[in-house]
């Protein structure tokens, strides 16, 4: 099984973000291994900081590096990127010279009570990743408008189409991961 390092970009309790992970999760069962990276416990980036570099930075460095792949799932905040998520991509990128995201599969969706599912963020965390070397699988685009009961107490997508197109992303990120592995061994 493929081990995916999560990020997502928000610790709200109740985050609609966090409850659409863990409905993908429930979709990838048997194929994907998603473990999910504590964002909230890392220090706001400050370059004055990296020496020693800090513990939490470290060890989701690590985790990141250890993966497969990578899926960023991300909210949208004033049309871009939550400060949350912003920050551990930052992290992970550092110190100079040893970025964790080069090569790296990755993947981002993101859900929003908005009509737009965060494409504007997603838009500008697309050129970010890129930037720093993941190879980033560009399709299938997932923008989702996250309406209530969309997604049950158990994590199942309750609209078939939703979760019929949900199933052939998990498909493309499983496919994507794979072929990765294979053009580096
Ligand atoms: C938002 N929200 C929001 N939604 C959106 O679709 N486009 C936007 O530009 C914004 N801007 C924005 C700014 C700030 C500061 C906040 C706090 C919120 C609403 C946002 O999508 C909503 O709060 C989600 O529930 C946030 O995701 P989580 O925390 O539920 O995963």
């Amino acid at each position: 099984m493929k081990k995916i390092a999560v990020l997502v970009g928000s610790n709200r309790k109740e985050s609609v973000n966090l409850k659409f992970a863990r409905a993908l999760e429930k979709l990838a069962a048997g194929r994907l291994a998603f473990d999910y990276l504590d964002l909230s416990v890392l220090p706001m980036y400050n370059d004055d900081h990296m020496d020693p570099f800090p513990e939490t930075a470290r060890s989701m460095k690590s985790r990141i590096e250890a993966a497969d792949g990578v899926l960023l799932v991300t909210p949208e905040y004033n049309r871009s990127v939550p400060p949350l998520l912003k920050n551990a991509i930052d992290w992970a990128s550092r110190p100079y010279g040893k970025n964790s995201w080069v090569a790296k599969p990755a993947a981002i969706v993101g859900a929003s009570p908005g009509v737009i599912g965060t494409a504007a963020a997603q838009i500008h965390l697309r050129s970010i990743m890129v930037g720093l070397g993941t190879v980033l699988m560009g399709r299938p685009e997932v923008y989702l408008h996250m309406k209530p009961g969309l997604i049950d107490d158990r994590n199942n997508i309750t609209d078939p189409e939703t979760e019929a197109f949900l199933r052939g992303f998990i498909d493309n990120l499983t496919d994507w991961v794979l072929a990765e592995k294979r053009a580096a061994a």
